[in-house]
């Protein structure tokens, strides 16, 4: 006859397993829940009225937005050639290969008409339809029409290189977090397709103009913009800090501090962040931006460190 101990042993074996068990079965549920949603084609048409320019002003702004808040020109995204970018390896939910997009052979973008390079950007849906993966079209897609249509214009413009890039590969864990919100990889599904293009904003060194130009900075520092560790991400990466005017985030900054953030990565305590804060392409903004993102982050409400 069995002793009482080794009868809960035993039960408590049995419960470990039917919990082992069912956490395999979620996963199993997430994973194909990720795949059937990559696999859907997207009935959004492609614009047809798509006009590419040639005006040296307009390519001088799509080069601008390409390299610094657009960071299509980033060595980690397509590279600064647009021919490829460096391998950005992740950790367990992967490794992201932004492609060569010149107009040369071996390019991902070169079979793209002009309106579909719009609708890919916008809507996040790749030529056959379905959803780009990892490309942070949500971050930027948003622009309004003219911006998008100069960084094309620029994008068709530069010199072809001819370079066949790797493929990107992604773990299971990207697909869980992805569903479950915390990460945005299967980009089409996060977007609201039906939603209207932002009108054109004059760019001026203002709140409102900063609040426009800063919707990239919360996937890393969070919506709340008080920084945090990003769910998922490898040990390795930096963790975002608190852009918010508390003590725990920029309260002593002044805007020169946060000017030269931007161009060196060297903060006023003279530590240098790590290449995680993407100051490649933000350095590139421009005297007029800076002033507009700095206008914005002072009107946020003091946030502690974290919550993103
Ligand atoms: C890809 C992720 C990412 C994006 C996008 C990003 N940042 Fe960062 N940022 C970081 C990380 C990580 C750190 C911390 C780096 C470190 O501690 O070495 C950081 C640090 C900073 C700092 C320094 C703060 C301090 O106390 O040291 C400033 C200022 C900053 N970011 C501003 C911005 C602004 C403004 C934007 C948007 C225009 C932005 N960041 C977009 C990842 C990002």
């Amino acid at each position: 006859m069995k002793s009482r101990w080794q009868r809960i042993l035993a039960g408590i074996g049995v419960g470990v397993l039917a919990l082992v068990a069912a956490a395999g079965a979620w996963v199993l549920f997430q994973v194909r829940a990720y795949d059937a949603s990559v696999e859907r084609v997207y009935d959004v048409p492609v614009p047809q009225q798509v006009v590419r320019s040639t005006d040296p002003a307009v390519l001088e702004r799509g080069d601008h937005l390409a390299r610094s808040l657009g960071s299509c020109a980033n060595s980690e995204c397509h590279g600064s050639n647009l021919a490829g970018g460096h391998p950005l390896q992740l950790g367990p939910l992967g490794t992201v290969i932004g492609p060569n997009i010149t107009p040369g052979p071996g390019s991902a973008a070169a079979a793209y008409s002009d309106g579909e390079l719009v609708r890919l950007i916008q809507h996040g849906i790749k030529r056959d339809g379905r959803s780009v993966q990892f490309m942070p079209c949500h971050e930027f897609g948003w622009m309004p029409g003219p911006e998008v249509m100069a960084i094309v214009s620029y994008v068709r413009s530069v010199p072809p290189v001819d370079q066949t890039s790797g493929k990107s590969s992604l773990g299971t864990l990207a697909k869980v977090l992805d569903r479950t919100g915390q990460v945005t990889v299967d980009v089409a599904r996060k977007i609201d397709h039906t939603r209207p293009t932002d009108a054109p904003i004059t760019p001026e060194p203002t709140a409102a103009y900063g609040a426009y130009l800063a919707r990239g900075c919360g996937t890393c520092h969070g919506q709340g913009l008080s920084g945090g560790r990003i769910p998922g991400a490898p040990a390795s990466m930096a963790t975002p800090a608190n852009l918010t005017p508390d003590s725990t985030g920029l309260e002593k900054w002044t805007f020169d501090d946060f000017s030269k953030v931007l161009d060196t990565g060297i903060r006023p305590d003279g530590r240098k962040l790590s290449p995680d804060m993407p100051y490649e392409n933000l350095s590139k903004t421009n005297l007029l931006e800076r002033r507009a993102l700095w206008a914005y982050l002072r009107s946020l409400p003091p946030r502690p460190f974290g919550n993103r």
